[in-house]
């Protein structure tokens, strides 16, 4: 038995337990302590934990080949797969690339549209607008994107300068409007920070459709992506969605975006597309994309792993197993059910906003409920509702900083698509407790 000294943690000082084993919706510890994966991990397992038919797939195409690169061989799982995610995809988005994870495929989105427009002799547009409290991936591209100060600051002179647009976020508009007499400022902003920057320099633009990390769900009100795909086509920028988490199922449709009946040009996703059996990514680009690189150089990009057949043999297994389960109806089904629940936890003095759609749902603790003040960053709420409810048997992710990048309090949940309602009704039992015991020590 290892000690684990060796480890070069994420968290100096983890006092983190050592998980034994996972099965269906649950973790165990190596006391034999149940855990209820009510994050699937980090908005990964969505299947559930140990699923045999995975398992088998696996097993069976590492018996026949493990490794090709695309410099030697095509592989049968990489083909497959591909046909899969775009037969899952929105239509005419038909063409795929393979990558490993959710900021491999942000920084592949980048990079694609980038030479996109080079190769259409539009050599100026580099920029990529995104929004303040979002979270596109932690390598230096993606997180030049990403609009969460705590993953940047250290990082900032390493980054590139690309422009952010205000939140998306009717809880704390930063427009102090209220939707739908709004207008919409945050997305008008995008047409304003354009000409400010000038088209010619816009390559693309990212959201996620619902905010993970960076903000607990906040969901855009309707009409908001429909007019950011109007400014993007006004300007020729691609509109690029960040569906690491929300694709594949997560939010009661296949991919997040498609709640708002807009088609993007470019969709990244991670995560749930091996539910965490195989690190895989994948990037899923309209025809119109493709088209300037069907002849010529081809994409000057890729990497070691992107397309590798163990892992594509897993995403296949997993979408086949989503697909064969009917896993996405189910989540929209169940999703509402979640939602109706977790309307009791509006009774706990310090919950302001629930949101999100689906199995992915963001819980937002505020100090007055009038006045949507929140808790001052140090008293660290989230993160102590967290502990509380891990102490409790239930696994949920904290944030901060979803309101202005420092201050604002959210956990997120996002359990295994696998949870029947008696699951769903223990979640929100253990969130109430563990609210309530934090609630008690204020
Ligand atoms: C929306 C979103 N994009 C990108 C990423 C980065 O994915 P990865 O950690 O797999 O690189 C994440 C991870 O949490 C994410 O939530």
């Amino acid at each position: 038995m290892s000690n684990g000294e060796h480890i070069f943690f994420r968290s100096a000082g983890s006092v983190n337990p050592v998980i034994d084993r996972a099965d269906g919706i649950y973790c165990y510890d190596e006391d034999g302590k149940r855990y209820i994966d009510g994050m699937g991990g980090v908005g990964v397992v969505s299947i559930g934990h140990n699923v045999p038919e995975i398992r088998e797939a696996a097993l069976k195409q590492m018996e026949k080949v493990s490794f090709a690169h695309p410099f030697h061989w095509k592989n049968q799982p990489h083909m497959e797969l591909t046909e899969r995610i775009a037969n899952f995809s929105p239509a005419g988005m038909s063409k795929v690339f393979m990558c490993s994870g959710g900021s491999e495929a942000t920084e592949t989105a980048l990079k694609l549209a980038r030479q996109y427009h080079v190769e259409r002799g539009n050599i100026s547009k580099y920029k990529v607008v995104s929004r303040w409290s979002s979270f596109h991936g932690n390598t230096l591209g993606s997180l030049s994107m990403t609009g969460m100060r705590s993953r940047r600051d250290i990082f900032a002179p390493l980054l590139q300068d690309f422009p952010k647009i205000a939140a998306c976020n009717c809880y704390h508009c930063p427009f102090g409007r209220e939707y739908p007499s709004c207008n919409m400022p945050c997305a008008e902003d995008l047409e304003a920070i354009i000409l400010r920057e000038g088209p010619e320099n816009i390559a693309a633009f990212i959201a996620e459709p619902i905010v993970g990390a960076a903000g607990g769900g906040l969901t855009a009100p309707d009409g908001y992506f429909k007019v950011i795909r109007e400014i993007c086509d006004r300007y020729d920028i691609l509109m690029i969605v960040d569906e690491v988490i929300t694709g594949f199922g997560r939010t009661g449709r296949n991919f997040g975006i498609e709640h708002w009946g807009v088609i993007p040009d470019i969709i990244c996703t991670g995560k749930g597309l091996s539910s965490g059996y195989s690190p895989l990514g994948a990037v899923i680009v309209a025809e119109k994309v493709f088209e300037p690189f069907r002849t010529g150089r081809g994409f000057s990009h890729g990497y070691t792993f992107g397309g590798n057949p163990l892992s594509c043999a897993v995403g296949s297994a997993v979408l086949k197993y989503i697909e064969d389960h009917k896993l996405v109806q189910r989540v929209a089904q169940m999703g509402t059910y979640f939602f109706e629940k977790a309307q009791e936890l509006y009774e706990l003095d310090i919950v302001g906003d629930i949101r999100g759609k689906g199995f992915f749902m963001g819980l937002e603790f505020v100090q007055d409920k009038t006045t949507r003040k929140p808790f001052a960053a140090s008293d660290n709420i989230a993160g102590k509702v967290a502990d509380t409810c891990f102490r409790n048997g239930l696994i949920v992710g904290a944030g901060k900083g979803g309101i202005d990048g420092v201050n604002g309090d959210h956990i997120n949940l996002a359990p295994p698509f696998t949870c029947t309602e008696n699951d769903l009704d223990e979640v929100i039992d253990i969130v109430k407790t563990s609210i309530r015991q934090v609630q008690a020590a204020l």
